[in-house]
């Protein structure tokens, strides 16, 4: 009877909890602009964070901390003080409650939590106080502290928690600052706010743009948390097909009018452990939304990945292992692209592979090998799929720069497979016409060849079997829980 009505109880503050997240998303657009307008939205940075994007993260949160039972996470909430610096209509409060009773706590668990949260929007403040004050009445219990600053957070005197372990949390504003200013963005501000805030271990757990990655903007934002050796753990979101962000953008004329900001959810937690790790730039279309943000994606350990100045997004394992071992062998650049007269073209956007050129244009690197000997190997280098899991990897996504090609390290093994190959290598450029694809650009047909399959460096040894394909290993579930678990320094295994 007792276990039943506990259960009963738990079922009724999640059922409340999810209610209360649903009129966050559908009052975001009062709340983020009460004049109705995008400009007042934009300037505040006001975009909010949907429910399910919300509760991923802190199943990751939860996850990357190994707290993963009721006591666990009792045993939290009674030492950590949570801070919020944007709190906007409370999404991320509302789902760490969902969270903590879908794994068992009670009210009396509840109690212990503290939260300080700041906005300079006093009607998001009044609206979480609202629900929070609702929830007091329906449960008859505290829920714990909850301190509402309608504050600036940036000029804001952060309380003093000596004696508490500090989590700050959420999605600060992406705004443009000014030229001037020490970061182009605002929410590189709030990051190094909360990260530099004590001496003390902290985590910080925001949403952030994909670009604090790799951005030369943000690499001393990045090298100041490595040189640190906290651990960081990068989850990152394409914005096509689907993106994070199911709504924004009020009054807008476009027909898309979420905000379809590419993110990461970067995890940093001050334990001078030295790691990082990270997924590929996760991609998926709307119909499969509720299957990426209800699972695990798989991290890969980039811990030893060196010399990129970037917190990579690996695409498959053998480019994290490959890019872990070969840091320190030569680029191409050292190879190749001297001042020869046989000309490789290579298109500088690039998508699902890599588009080799007919004729050199204004939207082609040209890169000049010095005879047909080097030309055909770095042909089978540039087309190989480690070449493009490596662009994949380090690249901003769309554009392939020349630092993308002159900084790729070879292996030796890849040379020396890449000369091997020669002959087939002139073979498949003879027959190039074989792989054209041409595509009307503002008037004008542009050629290229599509050489995606023909050179793949990691199935080289396989027995042409189907199922270690490149396409197998890309898309393989994340087998590896319990592996990836005890190399955290966990017991390992799915709680
Ligand atoms: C991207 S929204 C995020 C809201 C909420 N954390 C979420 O994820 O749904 C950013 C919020 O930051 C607030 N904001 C903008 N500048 C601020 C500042 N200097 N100090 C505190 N809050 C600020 C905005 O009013 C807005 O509510």
């Amino acid at each position: 009877m007792q276990i039943s009505s506990t259960l009963a109880l738990k079922s009724d503050l999640v059922r409340s909890l999810e209610l209360i997240q649903k009129s966050c998303e559908e009052n975001e657009e009062a709340l983020a602009s009460p004049s109705n307008s995008f400009w007042e939205q934009k300037n505040s940075g006001s975009y909010y964070t949907p429910s399910d994007a919300c509760d991923f993260f802190w199943n990751q949160f939860f996850l990357l901390k190994d707290i993963n039972s009721k006591e666990k996470a009792a045993a939290f909430l009674s030492r950590a003080t949570f801070i919020e610096p944007s709190v906007g209509a409370g999404m991320f409060l509302f789902s760490l409650l969902k969270k903590i009773f879908s794994l068992g706590c009670s009210l009396d668990d509840a109690k212990n939590i503290q939260i300080h949260m700041y906005d300079i929007n006093s009607n998001a403040l009044s609206f979480v106080k609202e629900r929070y004050n609702a929830l007091k009445k329906q449960y008859g219990s505290h829920f714990g502290v909850w301190k509402f600053h309608h504050k600036d957070y940036l000029s804001a005197n952060l309380p003093k928690l000596k004696d508490r372990y500090i989590v700050f949390v959420g999605n600060p504003p992406f705004i443009r600052n000014k030229p001037e200013a020490k970061w182009k963005n605002s929410f590189a501000n709030f990051f190094e706010a909360s990260y530099l805030y004590a001496e003390q271990a902290v985590d910080v757990a925001f949403i952030v743009p994909l670009s604090f990655n790799f951005s030369r903007d943000y690499a001393a934002l990045r090298n100041r948390v490595l040189a640190d050796k906290s651990t960081v753990f990068s989850v990152n979101f394409d914005n096509i097909p689907d993106c994070i962000f199911k709504s924004g953008k009020i009054n807008s004329i476009n027909t898309n009018k979420a905000n379809s900001q590419r993110c990461s959810m970067v995890f940093a937690f001050k334990d001078g452990r030295a790691r990082i790790y990270a997924t590929e730039l996760i991609k998926w279309p709307a119909s499969e939304r509720s299957r990426v943000f209800s699972s695990t994606p798989r991290y890969f350990n980039c811990s030893k990945i060196l010399n990129f100045d970037q917190i990579p997004r690996p695409f498959s394992s053998d480019i994290a292992e490959y890019a872990s071992t070969s840091a320190k062998s030569i680029r191409f650049s050292s190879l190749f692209c001297t001042s020869g007269c046989k000309l490789l073209n290579v298109a500088t956007v690039a998508r699902n592979y890599i588009s080799i050129r007919e004729t050199e244009t204004n939207n082609c690197h040209s890169i000049a090998f010095d005879n047909e000997k080097a030309f055909f190997v770095g042909l089978a280098i540039l087309s190989s799929d480690v070449f493009f899991e490596y662009w994949k990897t380090f690249g901003d996504g769309f554009h392939l720069t020349k630092a993308d090609i002159y900084n790729f390290p070879i292996s030796a093994e890849l040379l020396d497979w890449a000369k091997e190959i020669s002959p087939y290598t002139r073979k498949v450029w003879a027959k190039r016409l074989k792989y054209k694809k041409e595509k009307l650009n503002a008037g004008v047909v542009s050629v290229s060849y599509d050489l995606r399959g023909l050179f793949d460096f990691w199935s080289k040894d396989l027995a042409k079997s189907e199922s270690t394909s490149t396409a197998t290993r890309k898309h393989a579930v994340n087998d590896q829980f319990d592996a990836f678990m005890k190399e955290l320094g966990y017991a390992g295994g799915k709680a």
